[in-house]
């Protein structure tokens, strides 16, 4: 994964016309996209699982695009798997419902995934940098974990600011949840590089050009 970067969330997509807007916005320029998985215990929706990866997966090898599962679930170890034979190339487990994270990043690496630890608002971007391990990123949430299309939690620059000063240089900051072009420049100069973006994409009339000004802001 490379930064900086605008990842559009799956979720927010048009899922009766998926791999076509999916197409156009691979075609658009837009590369890596957030694949959200909800399994309507550690979150209160189910989302989306490894048959819609499966599905659309050919299209994102075909395009170059890169797949970032973002497992909001228990026990996110027993669905790397089924993720990485569903074309999977990235997968983030959060920070609460793991005790251990080594042996799961060393599991994700052996299936040949880049991996990263999510955290939600009520946790510190201190318990979660002192146990990030060698993850590839770290994914601080700007809104609870569960749907797209909420508001924007403004103490997340901050929170962003104290990450990126704990965390090596070389991981990823990622912020998910309410960003838009209302607060993706400030989450840019507070550190953070991968940016999900569903409803600020996909409610958007032209998705592609949503994307593309996005993609600008944090250039
Ligand atoms: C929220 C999801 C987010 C969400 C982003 O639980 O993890 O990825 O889809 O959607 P917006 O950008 O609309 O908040």
């Amino acid at each position: 994964m490379r930064g900086p970067e605008i990842e559009p969330s799956i979720y927010a997509a048009d899922f009766a016309n998926l791999g076509r807007d999916m197409a156009t916005l691979l075609d658009g320029g837009a590369k890596i996209f957030q694949f959200d998985v909800g399994d309507g215990h550690f979150v209160e929706p189910i989302t989306i699982g490894p048959i819609v990866c499966q599905a659309i997966a050919p299209l994102f090898s075909e395009k170059g695009g890169i797949l970032d599962v973002h497992l909001m679930v228990d026990n996110p170890e027993h669905h790397f798997d089924a993720f990485s034979k569903a074309g999977a190339d990235h997968v983030t487990y959060h920070h609460e419902v793991v005790g251990d994270p080594a042996p799961l990043i060393a599991h994700a690496r052996e299936l040949g995934m880049t991996v990263g630890v999510a955290f939600s608002p009520q946790t510190e971007p201190e318990d979660v940098a002192a146990s990030a391990g060698d993850v590839d990123l770290v994914l601080c949430m700007g809104v609870h974990p569960g749907y797209s299309g909420q508001a924007f939690i403004p103490e997340t620059v901050e929170r962003v600011r104290r990450l990126r000063e704990l965390l090596l240089p070389h991981i990823h900051i990622q912020v998910d949840g309410g960003v838009g072009m209302e607060n993706v420049r400030e989450l840019r100069a507070a550190g953070a590089d991968l940016f999900v973006a569903g409803s600020s994409v996909f409610a958007h009339a032209d998705p592609v050009a949503a994307y593309l000004a996005l993609a600008k802001a944090v250039r």
